[in-house]
């Protein structure tokens, strides 16, 4: 059985209005100005919406109760309805890694400031006519002068937000892949839960990763002196390399409000069927992590992984929900600095709804970006389908070969298949 989302019209802030593969490439979209006609298509579409969710009943049922989970609310710069659409800009000409030149493979935050140009701002002359603050405090300044314009402005469809993301530290499962070759740790070892003196199904920090964490921990220090902002709101992956990254980093420092970060689900990587993308339940979680709080709703075991059925969810898919989490930030966090916790390919996928350039990111390392947030009209576009997960093909003992930029050859007839070639797996990712 192949389960699809099928659909969707893009005019809603529905869970299931996100889940379109097309809704980040969207065209201008017109005014609020014009036209109840529009409020009268939102209203119809989405009560269409509504009889298609109702319909859909191949729909996984957990990713649907977690996202329904998320919608309500009102916006928190500005009341708005459900069929209100967000539209993201990373805002260029502040950081190093929006600019094309900037090499991610071998940019280090810790070299750059986090890659905070150095540049003067519109509002220095009257916030630091002595020239006596830092970069840090003028950037802050300057934010916090395009979020007073946005409330200024009777409409207050835009906001401002600063978002810190940062990549756990090196955990077993990355050490893992290295140690057995991308192919064959895709074909078979990320499938298992570890070898015979390790262990990778929700893998921990390594060594390595400690001390990365240990890097970003002292480096945070040191720019909160140098008049950094400290994080208003903190987030992180439930899975534990992610836990243990923020809790390492940040839980040592003196802070002004407890370090008490929100665990939200749709942080977590990208939920192949490798078993590092295996959350564990929510009381080992509490166990693991006490000082974490949950988001509402979060379940007690992990609904959404479907590893033991070979299946891996999409990047379509994980672009969607990214958006979703986005979207339930943006709308129920009024704060503007924020530090995220997550993966590679969950921040990459979150850099690809903030309409931020590709920049991966090594272990440890970290990105902020200054986003533009408004609320636009929503549009009707075409419907458009895409799976959710697919199969991934995986050997069912160690393969005989395993080479690079080829893949591998299964060992035993038993295999789903004769010859994988490389997939997407939680380094790619
Ligand atoms: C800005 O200047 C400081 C001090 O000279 C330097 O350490 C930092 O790397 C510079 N930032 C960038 C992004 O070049
Ligand atoms: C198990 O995997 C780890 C990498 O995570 C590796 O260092 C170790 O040598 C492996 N153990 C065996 C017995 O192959």
């Amino acid at each position: 059985m192949s389960r699809k989302l099928t659909t969707i019209l893009k005019s809603s802030r529905s869970p299931v209005g996100a889940l379109t593969s097309s809704s980040l490439a969207r065209s201008p979209v017109p005014r609020r100005n014009q036209a109840s006609l529009s409020i009268w298509i939102c209203i119809a579409t989405c009560i269409f919406i509504f009889i298609i969710i109702s319909s859909t009943v191949k729909m996984k049922a957990s990713m649907l109760s977690v996202a329904l989970a998320l919608a309500p609310g009102a916006m928190a710069w500005k009341e708005v309805s459900d069929c209100d659409e967000i539209k993201y800009t990373s805002v260029p000409g502040f950081f190093l890694q929006d600019d094309a030149n900037t090499d991610p493979n071998t940019f280090d935050y810790a070299n750059f400031n986090f890659g905070l140009l150095n540049r003067t701002y519109p509002t220095d002359a009257k916030f630091d006519p002595r020239h006596k603050k830092t970069q840090w405090q003028r950037f802050a300044n300057y934010v916090e002068s395009l979020n007073d314009d946005c409330k200024k402005n009777k409409k207050d469809q835009t906001t401002y937000k600063v978002l810190f993301m940062g990549r756990h530290g090196e955990g077993w499962h990355n050490a893992a892949e290295t140690f057995y070759g991308t192919p064959a740790w895709n074909c078979y070892w990320a499938e298992q839960n570890g070898n015979s003196t390790a262990t990778w199904a929700d893998a921990e920090l390594t060594n390595n990763g400690i001390a990365q964490t240990t890097k970003a921990n002292a480096y945070f220090k040191s720019r909160f002196a140098d008049g950094l902002p400290y994080f208003e709101s903190y987030y992180s992956s439930p899975l534990r390399r992610c836990l243990q990254t923020a809790q390492l980093t940040f839980g040592s420092l003196k802070l002004p409000h407890p370090f008490k970060p929100t665990i939200k689900e749709l942080f977590r990587e990208s939920i192949s069927i490798h078993t590092c993308d295996r959350r564990s339940t929510k009381t080992q979680i509490h166990a693991f992590a006490p000082n974490f709080q949950f988001e509402a709703g979060f379940t007690e075991d992990d609904e959404l992984w479907e590893g033991a059925q070979d299946k891996g969810e999409t990047s379509a898919h994980q672009v969607a929900r990214s958006k979703i989490v986005i979207d339930d930030v943006f709308s129920h966090d009024d704060n503007t600095w924020l530090s995220i916790t997550s993966h590679s390919g969950e921040i990459g996928a979150i850099l690809t709804v903030l309409n931020h350039r590709s920049f991966s990111l090594s272990t440890g390392q970290i990105i902020p970006v200054l986003v533009k947030a408004e609320l636009v009209e929503p549009t009707v576009e075409p419907t458009s389908t895409y799976a959710s997960f697919t199969s991934e093909p995986t050997c069912k003992s160690p393969p005989i070969t395993s080479i690079s930029g080829q893949g591998c050859v299964c060992a035993t007839a038993t295999t789903t298949f004769a010859t994988a070639t490389i997939t997407s797996g939680c380094k790619a990712h």
